[in-house]
């Protein structure tokens, strides 16, 4: 192998993480729409929403319908994010596919994202894995904040690395690793790159960047270099955590899917399908959407 990995893998993320800090209401049968436009990119993973407490994120509070309608493509893995068993529990009647299970690494973010300290929420992702791995879905985990935390500032990868060995300890997957408000620099994806691939195998990892400032794109080049070759991301560009004061979306899919093609690495997904989706969701929302690689296209189409 070369520099650089001949496939990468997209989960696309935008109709949860993407959707999830929107205020203005998307309609439900849009919602079904635009995930049917997604099924059809090429991409092999959507997290298509959240079984979260309504009230927490009223915007995704129609994930049950919207499983239930979406036109499943056989060769598309449709993901929810779950936070403990009654959110399993509605998930799996609406037909979940795989399950993202997810706490942070900094105590602060956890308790203000779901309201449990770190070691409250471990006796709480170990039955919803061990449940959702009985039930035959794949599980992947989340850790968030593992740059930095919007209350505690920088995380010292070796409490990134504890939160992930009880994750794989109660039978997750794999592994996504969250730069939660955006902040992380190339030096600092080293540094937990260095402590995370001494005991896991890079197969397992995947990255999920937000681009609050203009970061992402250099943060996937140098995981590139360490041979990761899985990243979350988000048409267009939307998304945030609503309990990350100031983050910003997900590193744009057609971002990323310019910068991999362009570098002549494939992804069997179609830049100018996930150029339709940004599009859609863009009129539906009634604003421009972050990404650069979306705007040039639209403005050359
Ligand atoms: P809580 O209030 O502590 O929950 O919230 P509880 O267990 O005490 O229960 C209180 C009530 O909520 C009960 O109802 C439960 O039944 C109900 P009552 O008896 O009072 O009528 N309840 C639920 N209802 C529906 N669905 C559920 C559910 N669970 C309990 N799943 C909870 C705890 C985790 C539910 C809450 O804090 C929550 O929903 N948090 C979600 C926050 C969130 O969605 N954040 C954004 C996603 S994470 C993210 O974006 C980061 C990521 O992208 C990676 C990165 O970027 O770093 C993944
Ligand atoms: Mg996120």
């Amino acid at each position: 192998m070369g520099r650089w990995p001949e496939f990468v893998e997209i989960k696309e993320v935008g109709p949860r993480d993407g959707l999830q800090n929107e205020k203005k209401r998307v309609a439900t049968s849009d919602k079904i729409a635009w995930i049917n436009m997604l099924s059809e990119t090429g991409v092999k993973e959507i997290e298509y929403s959240s079984f979260v407490h309504p009230k927490w994120v009223p915007q995704l509070s129609d994930a049950h319908e919207v499983g239930r309608k979406i036109t499943r493509n056989p060769d598309v893995r449709y993901s929810a994010l779950v936070p403990n068993q009654k959110g399993l529990d509605l998930a799996l009647e609406a037909g979940i596919d795989g399950a993202s299970v997810f706490m942070s690494a900094s105590e602060s973010h956890n308790k203000k994202n779901i309201n449990k300290s770190l070691s409250e929420t471990y006796p709480v992702l170990g039955e919803v894995i061990k449940n959702a791995k009985d039930a035959g879905k794949h599980v992947t985990g989340y850790v968030s904040t593992v740059f930095d935390c919007p209350y505690e500032g920088k995380i010292n990868p070796e409490q990134v690395r504890k939160v992930i060995d009880h994750l794989f300890a109660y039978g997750i997957d794999d592994i996504s690793l969250g730069d939660t408000i955006g902040t992380a620099v190339p030096s600092q994806v080293e540094a937990l790159l260095d402590v995370v691939l001494k005991t896991y195998p890079k197969e397992k990892i995947i990255l999920h960047y937000h681009d609050t400032r203009g970061m992402a794109i250099a943060n996937i080049l140098t995981s590139l270099e360490y041979g990761i070759t899985r990243f979350d991301s988000s048409v267009g560009g939307l998304g945030g955590c609503p309990y990350a004061p100031g983050a910003a979306g997900n590193v744009a899919t057609n971002d990323v899917l310019y910068l991999l093609h362009g570098m002549g690495i494939k992804t069997n997904i179609s830049e100018r399908k996930m150029q339709e989706a940004g599009l859609f969701m863009q009129n539906k929302l009634g604003k421009t959407l972050p990404s650069k690689s979306l705007a040039y296209a639209i403005a050359h189409q």
